[in-house]
């Protein structure tokens, strides 16, 4: 392997701050074209994916994003955080935080099944994970030519509005949103744990 790669791998951070400079057509496709080179179940890539570069999109988008941030922080969470951290979060939002000049949403597309009737669960689990997987692909990509990305879960709080404003084909089910763009931040690597609390060699 390539140590470059691995180099790539580590040096990965999320990026939530975006220069408004808009990504180039051929750099957007390479990291489409990774994206779908990600393994993928049965080989039936069952995927969708939207490309939000639309200026009035991308702003109805990220007022969006902030209600489900703000939602996720006072309503999900077991401890919801403390007034003040949400108000300081809004507030970087609506400065500016995950405002990017693209968004690249995610969706299992199960407009084709391939299961029998007793396994469109696991069809369907199969599918998010080929999602993930793609998704995981073009972040990967986006970092190694210089892009900062980072993956959104909390779209799926609020799922209906997202679609609403996306409109994906029918059948597709939306899995994360990739906010992605040049970044304006340099953020710091973030810990994990120690591989001794996370694996177990049997
Ligand atoms: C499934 C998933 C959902 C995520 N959702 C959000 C999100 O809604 N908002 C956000 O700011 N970051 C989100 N993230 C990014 C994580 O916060 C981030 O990956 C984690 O803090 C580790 O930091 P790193 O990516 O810089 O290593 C999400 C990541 C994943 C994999």
């Amino acid at each position: 392997m390539c140590e470059c790669f691995l180099e790539t791998v580590l040096s990965r951070s999320s990026v939530r701050w975006f220069k408004s400079d808009p990504v180039p057509d051929d750099v957007l496709l390479k990291i489409l074209e990774a994206g779908i080179r990600a393994p993928n179940a049965g080989s039936s890539e069952q995927w969708f994916f939207i490309v939000v570069r639309d200026p009035e999109i991308r702003k109805k988008l990220h007022d969006l994003l902030l209600e489900a941030h703000e939602f996720y922080a006072t309503r999900v969470l077991k401890t919801p955080l403390p007034p003040d951290k949400v108000g300081k979060w809004v507030q970087r939002i609506r400065e500016g935080m995950y405002l990017a000049p693209t968004y690249i949403a995610g969706y299992v597309d199960l407009r084709k099944t391939t299961h029998v009737v007793e396994f469109t669960g696991a069809e369907k689990i199969f599918a998010m994970q080929s999602v993930a997987a793609a998704l995981e692909n073009m972040l990967l990509v986006a970092h190694a030519l210089g892009l900062g990305a980072v993956w959104l879960g909390v779209p799926l709080l609020l799922k209906n509005k997202f679609d609403e404003l996306l409109k994906p084909p029918e059948g597709c089910d939306l899995q994360g949103i990739i906010a992605l763009g040049y970044p304006a931040e340099t953020p710091k690597t973030r810990p994990r744990k120690p591989l001794s609390e996370v694996v177990r060699f049997i």
